[in-house]
């Protein structure tokens, strides 16, 4: 029976382009989408921009445009994006719409009336220069438990404590690096202990949780924090219309997932086709209200799940809608085994991909053969991408397509018949364990399928030579046995790569089913024809895929301790401008500094620098231009990585200082 699917990705902020490892969701979500669409279900896949919040005000101001603009330009970027990945969003809206407007004061409204909101006075960090409370992710300090520097105002990296920022030792405004104070504002918090067991009633729902992370959540529910859902101006959001919070704004986290309610119903209004337009009021009975006739799916990863399963539910709730039928969690994208990082040039946007010249269904094809159900992270390296293209779909699957569609045309061009039964057996359970696999989020299971489908027919072709009698009646039988399992392949890679797949059913005159069912038997069916040559998956090379990496940067050679130095020798230690941005004590080191400097790069380097004794009051550091080694091998003092050495002069030591007027960054020649 067909089902009605309202499915979900996450929001992505409008404040940054696409990259591989949003990919690893969209793409994710996109084959189940798919997949639930070859199997007759009624799907309606929304998303939209995430548009609100400090660090989108901020950085549109940065850019000199409104907020409204910013968040356009990335909007219509990154839905460009993901159509060239074939990403087929039935909507890609924004959370900035009226529609999201109206439904957020309309949950605001819900959670007020049921008494689950309440005020509180609470003491932030807030920047007299920048006239603004500081979220926690705009205060750098060192972190109170390891001391480590440079931490944000939630989390320290190197120890993974967590602090409210008021308790970051020597915390700056990461805007302009001056010292907060600490102010008192009136808040709203949401008292989610009153609503604690109908949550945990969802959570422990069949089906609602990957088990693993029905524990984690548990884990939340019994140590439940409230939760504050307003923040000061200046802010980019819906202002707060309670009187009771005059001059708030609303937390982007409560009107983002709210877009996912908004940009579905925008969609039903406005964008369906003109026979599926469905009015407000019956959009909310068809696929919000209890008891509709419909399920709602969220895909999401793992760093988001306390907003999804915890406050989610408890807003769905507080407005008397049903709670989502399913959320599918995923873990991270890491390259080459590491965190995507700019500076070490693995952070690979969409973009990258494309100019490199590679097939978008590649990447979805390797996802796929990495993916399951579960929150593991899953790892693009770059020699198991092209050894896993080349390996299954260069070499087997199109491999199988271009011998046998040249031999069914030796054969005499049109083929029927019984096909051989070992390869119909295969093909048969290959296409019943896949329906399930992919209804389970097992993609690597469907690819395996594929591959033992593919690997049967190759090696039959092996055995049966064909092409030294083609139009013999057992190669007959042969080719029309393989064709006919490529098109079983065709039915189950579809909603991985649907061009391909298409491509590869058109070939030899066959189509897939307009339903996948159980039922669906590829040997019987329209005659085999060679029809048009078949996809063909070019084999990468080594060159091709490293194009997704910038080139690392070349190690510095040794530097001699002594005696002359040619040029080259001179040439080779990197000296640039720094700006220092930030100067604190080493702790119990009384010559040491700790410096925070801008090389012109896109994170600035900690350095740590023996000048203390002529500088006892560090700050007078901060803004000061100096000269650095750049490419001196990083260090540890004190516990301290430093990464570089400024240059100074006199005992105890000085800076040596430069102009104004030179960017860091600039090269010292
Ligand atoms: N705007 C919020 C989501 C609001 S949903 C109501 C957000 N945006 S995001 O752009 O940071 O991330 C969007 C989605 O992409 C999240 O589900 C996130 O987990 C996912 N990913 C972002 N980087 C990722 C990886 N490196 N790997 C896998 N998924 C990642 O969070
Ligand atoms: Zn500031």
């Amino acid at each position: 029976m067909s089902e009605k699917l309202l499915v979900t990705s996450a929001l992505p902020y409008a404040n940054g382009s696409i990259h591989l490892g949003h990919l690893v969701e969209y793409i994710q979500t996109d084959i189940y989408v798919r997949y639930r669409r070859s199997i007759g279900d009624d799907v309606t896949y929304v998303c939209a921009a995430d548009s609100h919040g400090t660090p989108i005000e901020v950085n549109a101001g940065k850019a000199g445009v409104t907020p409204r603009e910013f968040v356009e330009r990335y909007r219509t970027e990154q839905h460009a994006d993901f159509q060239r990945f074939g990403v087929d969003f039935s909507t890609y809206y924004t959370t900035d719409s009226e529609e999201n407007r109206k439904w957020a004061w309309r949950i605001w409204d819900a959670l007020k009336a049921r008494g689950l909101i309440y005020k509180k006075s609470v003491e932030q960090l807030y920047c007299e220069k920048d006239a603004r409370f500081l979220p926690d992710r705009f205060v750098k300090g060192t972190c109170p438990r390891c001391g480590t520097p440079e931490q944000y105002g939630d989390v320290c990296e190197k120890c993974g404590t967590t602090y409210d920022p008021r308790e970051l030792k020597d915390p700056r405004c990461a805007l302009c690096a001056s010292s907060p104070v600490v102010r008192k504002s009136d808040h709203a918090y949401v008292d989610l202990k009153k609503v604690e067991p109908a949550i945990r009633a969802w959570v422990e729902g069949e089906g609602h949780l990957d088990a693993a992370v029905r524990e984690q959540v548990k884990g939340w529910l019994d140590d439940l924090q409230d939760w504050c859902i307003t923040r000061d101006a200046p802010y980019f959001g819906f202002p707060v219309k309670d009187p009771d919070f005059p001059g708030k704004f609303i937390y982007v986290w409560l009107d983002a997932p709210i877009g996912y309610l908004s940009s579905a119903e925008h969609f039903f209004a406005s964008e369906a086709p003109a026979g599926e337009r469905l009015a407000p009021s019956a959009f909310e009975a068809t696929y919000l209200a209890p008891g509709s006739p419909s399920r709602l799916e969220h895909f999401i990863g793992k760093d988001i799940l306390r907003f999804h399963a915890v406050f989610w539910p408890a807003m769905l709730g507080a407005a008397d809608l049903k709670l989502p039928e399913r959320l599918a969690v995923h873990g991270h994208l890491t390259v080459n085994g590491e965190k995507m990082s700019k500076s070490r040039g693995t952070f690979v946007t969409a973009r990258t991909y494309l100019d490199a010249g590679l097939d978008p269904q590649l990447l979805r094809y390797y996802y796929a053969a990495n993916l399951g159900p579960g929150v593991s992270d899953i790892d693009l390296s770059l020699e198991e991408f092209r050894n896993r293209i080349n390996a299954d779909l260069a070499n087997n699957v199109a491999n199988l397509a271009s011998r046998v569609a040249a031999l069914v045309e030796r054969a005499g061009g049109e083929l029927d018949g019984e096909p051989e039964k070992g390869i119909a057996d295969v093909t048969r359970e290959a296409l019943r364990l896949a329906l399930p696999s992919y209804q389970a989020l097992e993609y690597r299971e469907v690819v395996r399928l594929v591959n033992q489908v593919a690997n049967a027919c190759n090696k039959r072709l092996q055995e049966g030579k064909p092409w030294e009698a083609p139009a013999s009646a057992e190669s007959r039988r042969l080719l029309v046995s393989c064709a006919r399992a490529l098109r079983a392949i065709s039915v189950m890679l579809w909603p991985v790569m649907p061009l391909f797949a298409d491509e590869l059913c058109a070939a030899f005159g066959q189509t897939r089913p307009g339903t996948w069912t159980a039922g669906f038997d590829p040997f019987s069916g329209p005659p085999v024809v060679a029809r048009a040559k078949p996809p063909q998956i070019a084999r990468l090379d080594a060159k091709q895929v490293a194009r997704l990496v910038a080139a690392p940067e070349a190690a510095p050679a040794p530097v001699p301790a002594t005696g002359l130095i040619g040029f080259d020798d001179f040439a080779r230690v990197e000296l640039r401008v720094a700006l220092i941005r930030a100067a604190v004590r080493v702790p119990k080191a009384d010559k040491l500094l700790q410096l925070t400097v801008d090389v012109g790069e896109p994170a600035p380097r900690t350095i740590v620098a023996g000048i203390a004794a002529s500088y006892p009051e560090p700050e007078w550091l901060v803004g000061k231009r100096v000269v650095v080694v750049a490419n001196l091998e990083p260090r540890a003092l004190r516990g301290i990585t430093s990464q570089g050495m400024l240059l100074a002069a006199g005992d105890p030591p000085r800076i040596l200082q430069v102009d104004d007027g030179i960017a860091p960054g600039t090269r010292v020649k």
